[in-house]
């Protein structure tokens, strides 16, 4: 069917050649039949105005956004959705039949569908976030609209947790930044831990933070995921604790940006995770 092959996506960013983007979404589109494709777009940031106002002539539904063009793009789309506004960053971008572009942010999404696919509901009030870049953006924005009404954030530059915790506080939600050092002292009021740092990534320093305040029921969970299982995991689950690594959020994330560009709602299951595990061997 000639509109099939039409369906064209793919992911922006620089560099591009290690995203695991095309290998999850074309093992969607053959599991669905679907005759799309979903490709990798190498774009620096000075290009990306050009490259994101060229997809309605290039044919495509739209494109996923990755390091370092995620915070660019919002000063290029049409508009945006609420949470890619409140994260400040957009990871999909759509084009509408009107050509116009509209931006999203599934991070969020997939961080709270990785811990709730897992079995996790919130039971205290608290939880606990390590990490003050992008990725804690999008964590502490998840966590808020799971319902937690209080956060602590705790960042190796305490002046970063400081400004994005006056920025993300809500009537809602409070965000309480920390010094590094003191996170533990919260740690007996939380329910949830979580690395939104890089630290822990292959080559890179583990966290050696004590888990031993951590309440026995607590989950700890780790936006890194190579390795799948962190030297933070690793000791939680030494501890006995509830450990949900990183590999999911990655999965999850994708679910909305392939329902956008190609129209099913895909599963993520284990043959999809062991198919992209592969691709990061
Ligand atoms: P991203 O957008 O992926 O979150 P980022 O903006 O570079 O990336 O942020 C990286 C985060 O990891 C920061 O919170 C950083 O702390 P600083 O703000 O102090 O730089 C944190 N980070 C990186 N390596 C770390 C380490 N070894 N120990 C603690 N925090 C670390």
């Amino acid at each position: 069917m000639a509109a099939q092959s039409s369906l064209k996506a793919g992911v922006m960013g620089w560099p591009i050649t290690h995203s695991l983007s095309p290998r999850l979404h074309g093992f969607w589109l053959r599991a669905h039949g679907l005759d799309g494709s979903y490709t990798a777009l190498p774009v620096k940031p000075d290009e990306l105005r050009d490259a994101l106002r060229a997809l309605p002539q290039n044919g495509f539904r739209g494109v996923n956004l990755t390091v370092p063009l995620k915070e660019a793009a919002c000063a290029i789309v049409d508009d945006m959705d609420d949470t890619a506004r409140r994260i400040g960053a957009i990871n999909l971008v759509t084009v509408g039949t009107d050509g116009k572009l509209f931006g999203r942010n599934t991070d969020a999404f997939g961080f709270a569908q990785n811990l709730l696919s897992s079995g996790f509901s919130p039971h205290r009030r608290a939880a606990c976030v390590l990490g003050a870049g992008g990725a804690a953006r999008a964590v502490l924005t998840a966590l808020a609209d799971m319902g937690y009404r209080e956060l602590f954030l705790c960042n190796r530059t305490p002046e970063r947790a400081a400004s994005l915790a006056r920025e993300l506080t809500t009537q809602h939600c409070s965000i309480t930044p920390l010094p590094w050092a003191d996170a533990t002292s919260v740690f007996p009021r939380c329910d949830l831990l979580v690395n939104a740092t890089s630290a822990g990534m292959k080559g890179a320093n583990d966290l050696d933070i004590d888990l031993s305040a951590l309440p026995a029921d607590a989950t700890v969970t780790d936006i890194v995921y190579t390795p799948l299982e962190t030297g933070l995991l690793r000791r939680a689950r030494q501890r006995g604790l509830k450990t949900v690594d990183g590999l999911g959020m990655l999965l999850h994330q994708a679910r909305p940006s392939f329902a956008a560009f190609f129209g099913p709602d895909p599963a993520v299951t284990a043959e999809l995770r062991a198919f992209v595990l592969e691709g990061l061997s």
